[in-house]
Formats: C-alpha cells, sequence, structure tokens
C-alpha cells in the first residue's frame, strides 16, 4: 500500500474519506467528547469499542419485555430471551470463520478460556506443556498457569514462552513451528493471542494448527484482539478452540458478553470433559429438569448459566451494524487506514516514535488495525496532550503507544489530525 507525499496533507485525507465504502457507517457510534466539545479522536477500540447508536434502543427493548411482561418475556416480545444468544450465533459464525453450530455467546473471556481448556488440555504425565507468547495479556498467563497447578503439575516447567529473537520486535513465524516441533511428545496445547495484545503481530494460523496436530498436541486461540479485526477462518484452519471477547472490536460495551469456538470435530464427542449447567442442556427438555445432563449437541453445550440479555441485546445491536459491513470490507479499509496512519507516522514524527506491529503484507495477513509503538523519548509530555486536546489511545508504561483507527468508525481526516497533534506537542 503506498501513498504519495501529497496525501500528507487534510485535504487528501478527506478525499480518501469521501473514497470509502464504509465511511457513513463513523455515523451509527456515538463519540465521546473532546474538552472542548467536538468529538474526540477516539482510537482506542482495541480496548474498548464505540458504542453503537442503536445499542441504547435495542436495551430499552429488552426493559420494556421486562416491565411489560415480567418472567414471560422469555417467551413473549419481539426477542423472547429464551433464545435470545441465538440472534448472535450467525453473525460470529460469519466474523470467525465458522460454522453456526461451532459458534456460541457466552460468559467473559477469562472464564470460557479456563472452560475450554477444561475440555482441551487433557496433560498426561508425559504430554502437559502449553506453548504461549512471552508477552501474553496477564489473565491468559495466569489462567494457564493455574490449569497447569490445577492438574499438578509445576507450571514454571510446564509453560514454555515463545520470545522473539535477539534484536527482534516480534517471533518469527517458522520459530514458532520450530518450538512446537522440538517440544513435540511433551506438547498438549498451542494456546496463542491473535493479534497479540502488545505487539499486533497476527500469527499464521493454519500453519500453527497442522503443526500442533502433527506433534499430537491440541491448538487454541484467544482471539481478543482478533475478533472483527482480522479476516477468520477456524473451521477450515483446523483449530481445536478459540476465545474472544466483544468489548473490542467488536463494540458491545465494558464487560460485553465473548464468544466460544469449538470446532465440529469435537462436538459429536461424548466422553469430553466438559464443565456443565442447565444453559448447556438439550433445549427441548431443559425445563424438565432431568436429573443427568444431555448436551445440545452444538458450542452451546459450554454454556453454564442463562445469559445477561441486556448484554446480548447490546451486541446484538452491533451484530447488525458487521453483518451489514461485512468482514472482508472491514478489513480492506483496516488495511488502508493502518497503512496511511503508518505512512504519516513515518513521515512526520519517525524522530519520535518506532513501530513495533509488523509491516502489511498484501499476500498474508501480519497485523490487524492495531499500530505499537514504542516512543523514543519521555512519552509523559505527549501522553498530557493527548489528554488536553481530546485525543483518546492507549499508553502503557515505560514507552508503549498502542493506537487503533477502527475502520467502523475512525477516518482518514481522524489520523491526520492525530498526527499534527503529535507534531505540535513537540
Ligand atoms: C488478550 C487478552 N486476554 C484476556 C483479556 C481479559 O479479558 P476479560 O477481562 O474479558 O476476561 C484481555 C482483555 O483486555 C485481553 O486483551
Amino acid at each position: 500500500m503506498t501513498f504519495k507525499s501529497s496525501d500528507n496533507h487534510l485535504d487528501s485525507a478527506k478525499a480518501l474519506d469521501q473514497d470509502d465504502a464504509l465511511n457513513s457507517f463513523r455515523n451509527k457510534f456515538n463519540f465521546p467528547k473532546a474538552p472542548e466539545g467536538a468529538d474526540s479522536l477516539y482510537f482506542c477500540g482495541h480496548s474498548l469499542g464505540l458504542m453503537p447508536k442503536d445499542a441504547r434502543t435495542a436495551i430499552n427493548t429488552e426493559l420494556d419485555s421486562w416491565s411489560t411482561y415480567g418472567v414471560e418475556g422469555h417467551f413473549d416480545g419481539p426477542y423472547p430471551w429464551l433464545p435470545y444468544h441465538e440472534n448472535i450465533t450467525k453473525s460470529f459464525a460469519h466474523i470467525v470463520g465458522a460454522k453456526e453450530t461451532e459458534v456460541v455467546a457466552m460468559n467473559t473471556l477469562t472464564v470460557n478460556l479456563h472452560l475450554m481448556m477444561v475440555s482441551f488440555y487433557r496433560p498426561t504425565k508425559a504430554r502437559y506443556k502449553i506453548l504461549i507468547e512471552n508477552n501474553t495479556f496477564p489473565s491468559d498467563q495466569y489462567a494457564v498457569d493455574s490449569q497447569t497447578r490445577f492438574h499438578g503439575f509445576d507450571y514454571e516447567d510446564a509453560i514454555v514462552e515463545l520470545k522473539p529473537r535477539e534484536g527482534r520486535k516480534t517471533v518469527d513465524q517458522e520459530d514458532i513451528l520450530d518450538q512446537i516441533a522440538e517440544l513435540g511428545d511433551s506438547l498438549a496445547l498451542v494456546m496463542l493471542g491473535n493479534c497479540n495484545y502488545l505487539s499486533g503481530q497476527c500469527f499464521d494460523i493454519s500453519s500453527v494448527a497442522i503443526k500442533a496436530h502433527e506433534v499430537g498436541a491440541l491448538c487454541g486461540f484467544n482471539l481478543a484482539h482478533g475478533a472483527g479485526n482480522l479476516l477468520l477462518n477456524l473451521h477450515e484452519d483446523n483449530v481445536d478452540f478459540a476465545v474472544w471477547c466483544s468489548y473490542k472490536y467488536l463494540n458491545s460495551g465494558p464487560g460485553g458478553l465473548a464468544g466460544a469456538f469449538v470446532h465440529e470435530k469435537h462436538l459429536a464427542q461424548s466422553d469430553i470433559p466438559r464443565f456443565e449447567g442447565w444453559w448447556g442442556n438439550n433445549k427441548t427438555t431443559r425445563f424438565e429438569m432431568r436429573r443427568r445432563f444431555d448436551p445440545i449437541p452444538t458450542a452451546e453445550a459450554w454454556q453454564l448459566s442463562n445469559p445477561p440479555i441486556f448484554q446480548l441485546a447490546s451486541l446484538k445491536a452491533s451484530m447488525n451494524i458487521f453483518d451489514e459491513a461485512t468482514m472482508p470490507r472491514i478489513r480492506a479499509k483496516g488495511d488502508k487506514l493502518t497503512s496511511y496512519l503508518e505512512w504519516l507516522l513515518k513521515e512526520n514524527c519517525a524522530d519520535l516514535l518506532d513501530v513495533t506491529t509488523p509491516k502489511y503484507c498484501p499476500d498474508k495477513q501480519t497485523r490487524g488495525s492495531m499500530l505499537c509503538l514504542k516512543m523514543k523519548g519521555d512519552p509523559k509530555p505527549l501522553v498530557e496532550t493527548f489528554g488536553k486536546k481530546g485525543v483518546l489511545l492507549d499508553f502503557r508504561e515505560p514507552d508503549i503507544l498502542r493506537i487503533c483507527p477502527a475502520p467502523l468508525y475512525n477516518s482518514f481526516e481522524d489520523c491526520f489530525k492525530l498526527i499534527q497533534i503529535i507534531k505540535d506537542s513537540v
């Protein structure tokens, strides 16, 4: 993706916006206000996505059902609550590249990660290791550590961390495959984040899954930063399981419902270990309150409780937007927008910041929309300026900025304005 020196101009940013087929989607979201009352420059979609305007109506609809029907809201009203989570299934399946039977909206992310590991981390004395990234999100680290301890292993021995080579910013894909091969018979599970939350690096899911299976291990992905951001094909890529949250790129609101994927090949296994609850039970007999669990023959069998309807309602409002925009169009705009921001940074602020995230590559997915930057000098003055100017992006101690131009609501003009603020601050 190439830009020319004339693109380093507000008029050019505006022209790129005019050319953008998704430009009008921005109007479907509420932007927080900057100190002077204008819309803020919001680049935090990798942390908490903006509120779809329709989320309020969707939640109010369910409040109305509650006030009108009381308990009968489970069966009555515009969207009965009993099957409410099914309103999300089709959209989730499109977003992660799965069959509808393979996905479910339930719980929250770390909860789902544990539930999946109950089923897919089944260590033996000889095969008990888990391969993760060395800079994975702390909750993922705690989850895998505690799972190995739960099974009686020493996590220092059981957890193997992938590191970038000396002098490299990100992990080489071939090093992941080599590490899997090296761990061989001792490896129980590969559990990677896609994209990595701190570098924005995207791994090649298919080759990781092939290699993991070759050595007899299983393979799961945390798609907290992938769902609604990357083009995913979990079924075809033969991933065993995946989990994701919906409050980042999927704009469902704080603490929004998470997702889980279980590959079809595992759904028919009657002896799969699983923590179970009544919402995973056969829908036709659930209310007969039978003594024995009869699993739904889909990923829904992993559900435990009846889900929070207000959270599902805001998620549904967001899913309507994804259904209309579609992932291929979102990723295509994301690639152009992120490349534009990266190019502007290099043109205007190369002496201030270093981009850690891998470069865009036309024939393979190397990153999504988030750019991770390492500040070369003291980051504090710039971070303070952002606060004063109504710029919302993410600073991680000691020197990392994460900027996410979200294709559904950020514009080329937003990117241009951000760069001017960074330039003017020094
Ligand atoms: C990669 C990753 N894993 C896990 C979590 C924790 O998510 P939750 O609090 O929804 O369990 C986050 C949250 O930002 C995350 O980015």
